[in-house]
């Protein structure tokens, strides 16, 4: 019999719902972003984004059920959202799923976001080769994960200070280009050279060598303050000089490939070291098509079974929380009316060397 789970999730600024079907259908997945509402902050704003997340979950669940033809009584259970994000954000979707669930006796089922991210290899690809490398890079984690069966992910390495999103975001600002940045650095690096400008490929780097499980953290402030300077001298101390077309062309492209640059080094060295069958990427960096490109490129990368999700997997969706949620119920990981919100994502082990 069909297994029918609605993914409900309000951790940052999507408010989204989807119901999956077996974990592996997916029936429907609606997303409202709230982007244009903090464009001029040029950031996410906690208040603003659960107060819109208020307004627009309600309808956003009914069109998630319309779409799927699915009414809740059919449903088999709700998943959540309830790590790592917001808290009065992730409040708003838990209040909604506790609801549901009490209402048409549901089980409950609690995720977390970055997990979900890890898992959605498993969404786009059903036949996926394990271990998987796993990729998130957002604008609020960028870390790496070696699934080594469903529900078994271990970290790697994340990031020491800002997040992929967060490098592209702050950087785009310096250049004067809209929010968010990875789109817009995107877009103005098309004709750009990237080789014009040699920007740093900060490594972080252990004591140890190359047995240092520390070479696997990412670190990308460096980079963004690279750019600061080369924009207003060392120190910033010179006003913000003015790009001419071609010079913001380059510099976005010199600027997303040192990112992409960073990305790829540290997936090649845990490549090397981890031995997993298939890469997979997720969050909302991974949409990038230069990250892509350069993935079906390099020959350590390609020689794994790549899955690449469409890009409404990517970014924020319901669809990887009903999944998870699919994986959790078949184990028995039930929540209850107790459940809590928690700021932070599950602590990750650190994986050993095969
Ligand atoms: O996963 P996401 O939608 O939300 C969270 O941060 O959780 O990721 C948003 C981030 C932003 O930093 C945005 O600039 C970046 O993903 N992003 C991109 C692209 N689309 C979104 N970065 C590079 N290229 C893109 N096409
Ligand atoms: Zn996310």
């Amino acid at each position: 019999m069909t297994q029918r789970i609605l993914g409900i999730e309000t951790s940052c600024d999507e408010t989204a719902a989807a119901v999956v079907a077996d974990g592996r259908v997916v029936l429907s997945n609606v997303v409202h972003s709230q982007i244009h509402l903090h464009e001029r902050w040029r950031g996410v704003v906690p208040e603003v984004a659960s107060r819109s997340h208020t307004m627009r979950i309600l309808p956003i669940l009914q069109q998630a059920l319309d779409d799927a033809g699915v009414k809740p009584h059919e449903l088999d259970a709700v998943a959540v959202t309830h790590r790592p994000g917001m808290i009065g954000c992730l409040l708003v979707g838990m209040a909604a799923a506790k609801a549901l669930a009490l209402r048409f006796s549901l089980p409950l089922l609690a995720v977390d976001h970055v997990q979900a991210h890890v898992h959605t290899a498993l969404l786009a690809e059903p036949q996926l080769q394990f271990p998987a490398l796993c990729l998130v890079a957002s604008g609020g984690h960028t870390a790496m994960y070696l699934l080594r069966a469903p529900l078994d992910a271990v970290r790697l390495g994340t990031t020491r200070d800002d997040a992929a999103g967060e490098a592209l975001d702050k950087g785009a600002a310096l250049l004067g280009l809209p929010y968010p940045g990875g789109p817009a650095i995107e877009r103005a690096a098309l004709e750009g050279k990237a080789d014009r400008f040699n920007l740093p490929r900060p490594m972080v780097r252990g004591n140890q060598g190359p047995d240092d499980e520390d070479w696997f953290d990412f670190s990308f402030s460096g980079l963004k303050t690279s750019l600061l300077y080369l924009l207003r001298g060392p120190g910033a101390v010179a006003p913000p000089r003015a790009l001419d077309e071609p010079e913001l062309r380059d510099l976005a492209a010199s600027y997303q490939e040192a990112v992409v640059d960073a990305l790829l080094q540290k997936l090649t060295r845990a490549a090397d070291r981890h031995a997993p069958k298939s890469l997979c990427i997720g969050g909302g960096v991974a949409r990038n098509q230069r990250l892509r490109e350069r993935l079906q490129q390099e020959p350590r990368l390609r020689a794994l079974q790549l899955v690449l999700p469409e890009m409404n997997l990517c970014s924020d969706n319901g669809a990887m929380i009903a999944l998870m949620g699919h994986l959790q119920l078949q184990q028995g990981m039930l929540a209850d009316m107790t459940l809590e919100p928690v700021a932070t994502p599950q602590a990750g082990g650190k994986a050993k060397p095969r």
